[in-house]
């Protein structure tokens, strides 16, 4: 057993935090954060503001803290959410600050339906998130590039910059890195200004010995690579960190790191609004109109943006509101009576979000020793406190003809030669199948090369797995409802609807298998206790699977995607709305292919690169 040391540098203050004493305190501290200002009254709002930004979310507010540190311009932020105490949501107080949403039935699934989670609070998903920190490999941008056209500055080199300022990297201590192996890359990876004040730490909390038993075994599977940084353009097995102050203990999201502590007049925060309707002059975004999350919603209210009104309500919201604005596929917008602005049919569809498999478990015979005597460099939360277990820190990133020496080429082969019009809804627009037609083809390349991410094993210390899709074939949307278009979207992952989804899902099980059955965990005699070895041919193992899949893997991506209109893509390279003018969408609604891994790190670089973007427009 390992124990939990206390870490010498934890304030009072933050001890409070921890124990969830913080009201008490701030009434008797002197002390008063200053803040850029919450606008309580709509009363007391501007009439105009350089920019409005829709979304107080992850990219919300790290663009808002962009475009107003000069203090040149005047910004105003409409969340639909409130403020909420972040360290109450790491005890699980979660459902206060987050979406309660359900997808449509997914006939693949038996028709079940499937959560959708997303965050609802100053701050967004980033406020209640699992804290890993990821990126894709360099090839998973390049193909956005790819997507993009001739010229696109979104492939690695592009968006390089932008992931140095997203996070500040905060090195582990010696020798917690040395105890479990941790390597990182400074120089090729990570930026660390003093203006960027989202935290990406390894604070080793919770990280049990037994993870080093799995990570020595990965280690020498065939094909595994152990890059110094995983986050410097190359997968395989590596330590991930955690967006953790690792000075305080607490979380580190876009509300610590773009809205507190600022003291600027020209940046305002209006909370517990809906935004409903962009407002246009002609073709030019010049508004928005917002209504009251309680109380009278016919009361809506306008505020005018001068310069550019810009969309961060994510994945799910983003799609909503534009076709409530008269921006979307024309069929839909005329099933709900709402004039067509732009008939742009991509708005909303694209949608993917990473699968998680079914647990593949397994028992110790013989508890593998503890690989690590000492426990130096340990700090965080011992047990009891409202910090959540971490079983983050260690992931395995695998192409697929590692996962699948035997069978990759197979997968490739069938996914490339499918007419993907028998594997989605036959109302899909032209445009929006080709853009599936090109991924398709650059999916196919990518299944059988090394550069991109296919399976993700999260390691615990613990034998077995969960695999989690890194990306899917399939392809879902987020509609508004015709008949309630005010009504919360429908959500249709489209759960398994293209058959490769579940070959790969069948491929990462057996992958699984492969590595418990490896030569390091022999002296363990690891037994299956499910789904049990029994279960092994291909059908056995799909019928498994179809029970237990879930298409909600908590990474949305897809349905304002960053591509060419006639591919059906919804904003263009500066992240402008085709078809009107200083209207665009910073949110991870913009990627247009999932990458290989959390997506929270790809979120805030994106809002880094749109906020450049946005300034050079000026
Ligand atoms: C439970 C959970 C766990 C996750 N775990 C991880 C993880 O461990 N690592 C990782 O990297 N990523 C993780 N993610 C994903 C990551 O947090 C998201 O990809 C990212 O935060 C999305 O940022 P965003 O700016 O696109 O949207 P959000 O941060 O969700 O922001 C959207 C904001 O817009 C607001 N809004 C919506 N509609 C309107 C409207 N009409 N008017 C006004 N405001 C509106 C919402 O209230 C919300 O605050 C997780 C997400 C969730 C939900
Ligand atoms: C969530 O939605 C369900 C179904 O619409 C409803 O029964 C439930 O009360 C809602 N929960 C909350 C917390 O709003
Ligand atoms: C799923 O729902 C559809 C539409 O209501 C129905 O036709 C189908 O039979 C259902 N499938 C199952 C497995 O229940
Ligand atoms: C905030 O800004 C105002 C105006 O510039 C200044 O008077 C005040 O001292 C600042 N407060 C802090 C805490 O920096
Ligand atoms: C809501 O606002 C409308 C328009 O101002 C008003 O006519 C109506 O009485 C209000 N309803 C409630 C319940 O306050
Ligand atoms: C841990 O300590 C024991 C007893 O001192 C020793 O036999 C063993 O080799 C040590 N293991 C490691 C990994 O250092
Ligand atoms: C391995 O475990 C199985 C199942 O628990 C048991 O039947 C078998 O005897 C064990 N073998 C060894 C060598 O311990």
């Amino acid at each position: 057993m390992y124990s939990h040391s206390k870490p010498s540098g934890l304030s009072i203050v933050t001890v409070a935090l921890i124990l969830g004493l913080a009201t008490h305190l701030a009434a008797s501290m002197p002390y008063i954060p200053m803040r850029a200002r919450h606008v309580a009254n709509v009363a007391d709002l501007r009439e105009s503001y350089d920019y409005i930004i829709v979304g107080g979310g992850t990219a919300g507010l790290t663009v808002a803290d962009r475009l107003t540190e000069d203090g040149e311009y005047t910004v105003l932020v409409i969340e639909h959410g409130y403020f909420y105490d972040a360290n109450d949501v790491l005890g699980g107080g979660r459902q206060a600050a987050q979406y309660n949403l359900t997808s449509v039935p997914q006939p693949m699934l038996g028709n079940k339906t499937a959560p959708v989670d997303i965050g609802h609070c100053v701050g967004g998903s980033s406020a209640i998130n699992g804290m890993a920190v990821m990126r894709g490999t360099a090839e998973e941008y390049n193909i956005w590039a790819e997507l993009g056209g001739e010229g696109s500055t979104w492939d690695w080199d592009g968006m390089l910059p932008y992931f140095k300022k997203a996070m500040h990297f905060m090195p582990p201590d010696a020798a917690l890195a040395a105890d479990f192996h941790i390597s990182y890359d400074i120089e090729s990876a990570w930026g660390q200004y003093e203006d960027t004040r989202v935290y990406a730490s390894y604070p080793g909390s919770y990280m049990s010995p037994q993870l080093l038993t799995i990570y020595n075994a990965m280690s020498v599977m065939p094909g595994v690579d152990v890059p110094a940084d995983g986050h410097a353009g190359t997968h395989g097995l590596f330590y991930y960190p955690v967006s953790v102050d690792p000075r305080s203990m607490t979380r580190s999201y876009s509300r610590t790191g773009h809205w507190d502590n600022l003291n600027r007049t020209n940046y305002e925060i209006i909370t517990g609004s809906r935004a409903d309707e962009i407002l246009f002059d002609g073709s030019i975004a010049n508004g928005v109109a917002f209504v009251p999350k309680d109380g009278n919603v016919t009361t809506a209210t306008t505020v005018k943006a001068t310069k550019e009104v810009i969309i961060a309500a994510g994945t799910i919201h983003t799609p909503q509101l534009l076709q409530l604005s008269g921006i979307g596929p024309a069929d839909l917008l005329e099933q709900a009576n709402i004039p067509v602005k732009v008939d742009l049919p991509g708005v909303g569809s694209n949608f993917q979000d990473h699968p998680l498999g079914p647990s593949v478990a397994y028992r110790w015979g013989t508890t593998p020793p503890s690989p690590i005597n000492s426990t130096g460099g340990f700090g965080g939360f011992g047990p009891g406190t409202r910090f959540p277990p971490m079983t983050q820190g260690l992931g395995a990133f695998l192409s697929l003809p590692v996962v699948s020496p035997d069978n990759y080429d197979a997968i490739a082969a069938k996914y490339e030669s499918q007419d993907l019009a028998d594997y989605v809804p036959e109302t899909t627009a032209e445009s929006v199948l080709a853009g599936y037609k090109l991924q398709q083809e650059i999916y196919a390349r990518e299944m059988r090369s090394e550069e991109v991410s296919f399976l993700n094993q999260l390691i615990g210390g613990t034998p077995g797995a969960m695999p989690i899709g890194l990306h899917v074939t399939s392809r879902g949307t987020v509609r508004i409802d015709p008949m309630h278009p005010e009504a919360e979207p429908l959500v249709d992952y489209a759960a398994l609807t293209n058959p490769v989804d579940m070959d790969l899902m069948i491929a990462y099980v057996r992958f699984v298998r492969r590595f418990m059955e490896s030569e390091p965990f022999a002296p363990y005699n690891a037994t299956e206790v499910y789904p049990g070895a029994s279960v092994t041919s291909d059908d056995d193992l799909a019928s498994w699977i179809r029970g237990v899949y879930t298409p909600r893997g908590y990474h949305p991506i897809g349905t304002a995607s960053k591509m060419p209109r006639e591919l059906g893509g919804v904003v263009d390279e500066g992240l402008l709305v085709h078809g009107t003018e200083r209207l665009s969408v910073v949110d991870a609604s913009i990627m247009p292919t999932l990458i290989g891994g959390t997506t929270q790190l790809t979120v805030y670089a994106i809002a880094e690169k749109a906020a450049a973007l946005i300034k050079s427009r000026q």
